[in-house]
């Protein structure tokens, strides 16, 4: 969302609709996500790899943003989708999104998550560790079903915001090590497997990726894997899955890279690879999750005390926070925001967004740049469409905020916001003796 939207009445627009009008209808805290930016990221995506005339599939990282409506989205869009526990999967299969087009990842995969992915036919699980393989290896030989599958694995590379570090030794709960020869272990135990059909490998080194270096040196090191197993185990590796992690913009002063710099560099690097080891280029897999979600959504909250502590801080608090998004609280993570509501008044005042929450941790934004507000102002945190709901939370017993889609100047609810009967719906009385 552009701050630049902006109707006649001078309230912001999102996805053609007037906030305001979303606040009276729906209410706030309320999450709205322009849906055609999501399209549009995308096509976006995809017109990349299909202008480099490269094989590629986008899956999209579901974590970010994940609820029936928005696997149903992606449906539209035809890319596929990765899952990460037996939640996601289950709510993509009740959105009816085709499981075929499913990659399951995580560290710790339950046997029940396992069996459900067979039951489901899930395009492939991402084997992250020897005891999934011995699980797999036992429920595929009971049902005599093959499943594909990549192998997840550490390159040694860790990407932060602004750069990269290559970590010797590998420090992380994820996937194969290469260095130790855990990754080359894993290969020779799943080509021995009857049922389990490698498909790919795969590697994932960070998020909010600023830089193209620690993707250029992850596409090194798969291909380096590439060529080994093709030496060591005559094994032609069909796909080469490098994750997600591209980085969008929060803040005026951030300047990521537009996708298509990083894919190309993705694409040129491994191309180069196969072309002086004279193999066939593998299919290239990304999985972005905040850069196509990240800057659709906004969230919308309404204004309520204010505290000035002269010569401090000027606190504006709204009717949402920390359980809405954490991430401030948990990443000191940084937005910016509007008055929804007073998008043509001179911003003049430097306000610190408070959110509801018994916790002094609980800011949503700090020193924003705002026209003045009085309670029942709509304050709009922009581009929290990713990891906001996702990781949302109860905490202090405050309901979840609803979820409304916004296209072509019509919205849609598509997550109803938690009733006070909803808080109390698991909870048992007890037993009076
Ligand atoms: N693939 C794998 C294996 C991942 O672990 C992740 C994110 C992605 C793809 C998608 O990454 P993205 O394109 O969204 O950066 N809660 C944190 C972000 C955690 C990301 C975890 N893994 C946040 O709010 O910043």
């Amino acid at each position: 969302i552009e701050a630049t939207d902006i109707n006649n009445q001078g309230h912001l627009l999102i996805g053609g609709v007037d906030s305001v009008t979303l606040a009276n209808d729906y209410g706030t805290p309320l999450i709205a996500y322009d849906v055609s930016e999501i399209r549009q990221q995308i096509q976006h995506f995809k017109k990349i790899f299909d202008r480099a005339k490269v094989k590629h599939q986008i899956s999209y990282a579901s974590k970010a943003f994940a609820t029936v409506a928005m696997y149903q989205l992606v449906k539209q869009e035809h890319i596929h989708c990765d899952v990460v526990s037996g939640g996601e999967m289950y709510t993509a299969l009740k959105a009816g999104f085709p499981m075929d087009k499913i990659s399951f990842h995580g560290n710790n995969k339950s046997r029940a998550e396992l069996e459900f992915a067979l039951e489901h036919k899930v395009g492939c699980i991402i084997v992250d560790n020897f005891h999934e393989i011995d699980l797999l290896q036992d429920l595929t030989r009971a049902s005599q079903q093959p499943v594909n599958i990549m192998l997840r694995v550490t390159p040694g590379i860790s990407a932060h915001t602004h750069e990269y570090v290559m970590t010797g030794q590998e420090d992380s709960k994820f996937g194969f090590d290469i260095k130790s020869g855990q990754a080359q272990e894993a290969m020779k135990k799943v080509l021995a497997a009857p049922f389990l059909n490698p498909i790919g490998i795969h590697c994932h080194i960070g998020s909010q990726i600023f830089s193209i270096d620690g993707f250029v040196l992850a596409a090194q090191k798969m291909m380096d894997l590439v060529l080994k197993w093709k030496k060591d185990f005559a094994f032609d590796v069909p796909i080469v899955n490098l994750g997600g992690g591209f980085g969008i913009q929060y803040t005026d002063d951030e300047r990521p890279l537009q996708p298509e710099v990083f894919i190309q560099a993705i694409i040129d690097e491994m191309k180069s690879i196969a072309a002086k080891n004279e193999i066939d280029l593998p299919e290239i897999w990304i999985e972005p999750g905040r850069s196509i979600v990240g800057t659709a959504g906004v969230s919308l909250y309404t204004v309520g005390s204010h505290k000035n502590i002269p010569g401090v801080r000027n606190y504006v608090a709204v009717d949402g926070g920390m359980g809405d998004n954490i991430r401030p609280a948990l990443y000191q993570a940084k937005y910016e925001s509007v008055v929804a509501n007073k998008m043509n008044e001179p911003a003049n005042v430097t306000v610190s967004i408070a959110g509801k929450y018994c916790e002094s941790g609980d800011m949503l934004a700090w020193n924003q740049k705002l026209p003045a507000t009085q309670p029942g102002d709509l304050i709009a945190l922009l581009d929290t469409g990713a990891y906001g709901y996702s990781m949302a939370s109860n905490y202090n017993r405050n309901p979840r905020p609803a979820v409304v889609f916004c296209e072509n100047g019509k919205s849609q609810l598509v997550v109803k916001r938690e009733s006070l009967a909803d808080i109390t719906a698991l909870d048992l009385s007890l037993n009076e003796s």
